[in-house]
């Protein structure tokens, strides 16, 4: 089985098994912090589990770097490392706000550049985005591209949560020139969605993302022919550590690059 079949097949168990938990009080539950730092609820423990179960029956010899569960070694000679936000965008899922998606990748080295597979599923409707490296990037079946053209309306994607008043005062002028906005609260998800063509730029320049939200994104955005890049204009990379924390801009294209960060350098 290819990697990318053995993530996307786990990727539709953890659907089937938090679909119907989603907003209901069986999704809450407080299981102290997990490895990346949040308090791990029901939703998140049922979703790793279904990926560790998994991995486990069918002898997967990996390592799996989990946001709740942490570095979980399953075989002597791991071949890589499953890099695994089984819930991104807990507090949603929690609350029952429906837009969350599991984020999955494989690596064979201990860097996000290695990235060689990624799956995001949409856990609120089982919608899956997946890429293999140089193989393109998809939806449900269909290739997907980020939205080269000039658009109708410019979608600004900005991940806000939790900036402070200097990252706030500087994004402000794009706040005040751009009427559409958006910031949904699942990073994985939005950056699946850029991929697809329905944002323009998506920027994350808090600091504060977590390897596994970023994985599988990180694939099918560049997959999709999207720009990705750090908080100084350069490609994205870092390596798959638990203290390593990103800032990120995804752009279609050099020209809304060019458009959005001239407003406020
Ligand atoms: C969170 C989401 C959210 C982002 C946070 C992440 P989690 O992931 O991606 O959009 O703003 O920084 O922690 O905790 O729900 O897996
Ligand atoms: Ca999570």
């Amino acid at each position: 089985m290819e990697v990318i079949d053995i993530l996307r097949d786990v990727s539709k168990k953890i659907y089937e098994n938090v679909k119907d938990i989603a907003g209901t009080e069986d999704a809450a539950g407080n299981f102290g912090r997990g490895a990346g730092g949040d308090i791990s609820r029901n939703i998140d423990i049922i979703a790793e589990k279904t990926v560790l179960d998994y991995l486990k029956a069918i002898n997967f010899e990996c390592v799996v770097l989990g946001e709740e569960c942490g570095r979980v070694q399953l075989s002597k000679n791991p071949k890589g490392f499953v890099i695994m936000d089984a819930i991104d965008g807990s507090a949603n899922s929690v609350r029952g706000v429906p837009f969350f998606c599991s984020s999955l990748a494989f690596a064979p080295e201990n860097r996000l550049s290695s990235i060689t597979d990624g799956v995001i599923t949409n856990l609120t409707n089982g919608e899956m985005y997946w890429a293999s490296k140089n193989k393109g990037a998809f939806w449900d079946g269909s290739i997907i591209n980020v939205h080269n053209k000039d658009p109708i309306y410019k979608i600004v994607g900005i991940n806000i949560s939790g900036a402070n008043l200097e990252l706030m005062k500087k994004l402000q002028p794009i706040f005040e020139k751009h009427n559409h906005t958006r910031h949904f609260g699942a990073n994985a998800l939005e950056m699946a969605m850029f991929a697809r063509g329905l944002m323009d730029i998506f920027i994350d320049l808090r600091k504060k993302i977590r390897i596994q939200d970023i994985a599988a994104g990180y694939l099918i955005v560049k997959e999709a022919g999207g720009l990705l890049l750090d908080e100084n204009f350069d490609l994205l990379d870092a390596d798959l550590s638990y203290d390593t924390r990103i800032s990120f801009i995804a752009a279609a294209n050099q020209t809304i690059l060019d458009d959005i960060f001239s407003e406020i350098r």
